[in-house]
């Protein structure tokens, strides 16, 4: 076992593990350095590179787990959703209307990602520590095909879920069924857990989340039971959901910064806590990032715990903050600070 499988599945480990979201990326000069040869998804799609980026953070940073580097769009293309990295996902004709779900494609699961499955099997060759595979929640997911893109106010998408809550629904079901097949797909190939991102969920109030989230995300993990893999859920922004959240059939739950841990802990009982060190905090001096990152570990004491960021790493974050963010999680010892308090 792992440090990090070990918390996933609930135990509360002697310091928490910690992993970053983001963690392969544009704040990695050995990242840019690929990007500037290579099409985002052409690193994407050739295994050999899918893999050297999902290794860059884990050979410099001594994390306790990796993420696969794909992106959440990656099984929308085989479904017939044509998408271009500028360097946000911006589909070339956004989904509006019910013969446009009707055209969607359900990929049979070894077409969905093939190079995918390749690049994972390369992964635990190499990899140290245990694989993270994931995807995008059928309502995030949902949330850019619709609206076509990013955007401030995800305008299109709410009219659309009003103006058209069937075709709505069609289109969750047809993204929901593709999840699960390119989710299973990712476990048989060697990942270790799954994350859901469910970036946009917190957008909606909790009746909204209720009938165009909670049921297709807990399909999700309900197909994954048996898998025998801890499941990871994050939905940001979305402390006013968590009355729902509680419910998803998960292990574990990513919190955002704008909350203490101890303040979540009992709102989602039994669950272990992933999280929360708001990303700016590894914009600041090192001095102001230590403080802010032993508040979140003793905020995490109380039950399992996996330290991350609140959200993912931001492109102008120096790789020196995480190699000293590592350093204070690696120190901080839970069963003696619990002793003390
Ligand atoms: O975490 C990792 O290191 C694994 C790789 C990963 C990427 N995207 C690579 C990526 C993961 C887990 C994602 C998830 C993802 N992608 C989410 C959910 C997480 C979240 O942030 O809420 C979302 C919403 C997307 C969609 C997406 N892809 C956006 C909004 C962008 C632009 C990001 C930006 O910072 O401008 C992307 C592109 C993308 N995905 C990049 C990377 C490394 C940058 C591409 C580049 O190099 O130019």
């Amino acid at each position: 076992m792992s440090l990090f499988l070990d918390a996933a599945n609930g135990a509360n480990t002697p310091r928490p593990p910690i992993w970053i979201m983001r963690q392969a990326g544009r704040y990695l000069p050995e990242y840019r350095a690929l990007k500037e040869r290579y099409s985002f998804w052409e690193l994407c799609r050739t295994p050999e590179l899918a893999a050297e980026i999902t290794l860059q953070p884990i050979r410099r940073f001594g994390l306790d787990a990796a993420i696969l580097f794909q992106d959440i769009m990656t099984p929308l293309p085989p479904m017939g959703l044509e998408i271009d990295f500028i360097p946000g996902p911006v589909f070339k004709t956004p989904v509006r209307d019910a013969e446009a779900v009707e055209k969607l494609v359900i990929p049979d699961r070894d077409e969905i990602a093939p190079y995918v499955a390749e690049a994972i099997r390369l992964i635990r060759a190499e990899s140290p520590v245990p694989l993270i595979g994931f995807g995008g929640a059928p309502l995030t997911l949902a949330t850019y095909a619709v609206q076509g893109g990013g955007s401030k106010d995800y305008d299109e998408f709410r009219q659309f879920l009003r103006y058209a809550p069937e075709t709505a629904h069609a289109l969750l079901e047809k993204l929901t069924e593709v999840s699960v097949r390119y989710l299973k797909l990712q476990v048989d190939a060697g990942a270790q857990a799954i994350q859901l991102f469910d970036s946009w969920a917190g957008l909606h109030d909790a009746r909204t989340y209720r009938e165009f989230a909670k049921p297709y995300n807990t399909r999700i993990f309900e197909a994954l039971e048996d898998y025998g893999v801890p499941r990871l859920y994050i939905a940001v922004d979305a402390l006013h959901l968590y009355g729902e959240i509680k419910d998803l059939p998960c292990e574990v739950v990513s919190v955002d910064w704008r909350t203490p841990l101890s303040q979540v802990r009992p709102l989602l009982p039994g669950k272990v806590l992933q999280g929360n060190l708001d990303p700016a905090v590894l914009l600041a001096p090192e001095k102001v990032m230590k403080e802010e990152a032993e508040r979140v570990l003793r905020a995490g004491l109380g039950g399992p715990h996996i330290f991350n960021l609140g959200h993912g790493i931001m492109r102008q974050t120096y790789p020196e903050r995480v190699t000293q963010l590592v350093q204070v999680v690696r120190a901080f010892d839970r069963t003696e600070v619990a002793e003390r308090v």
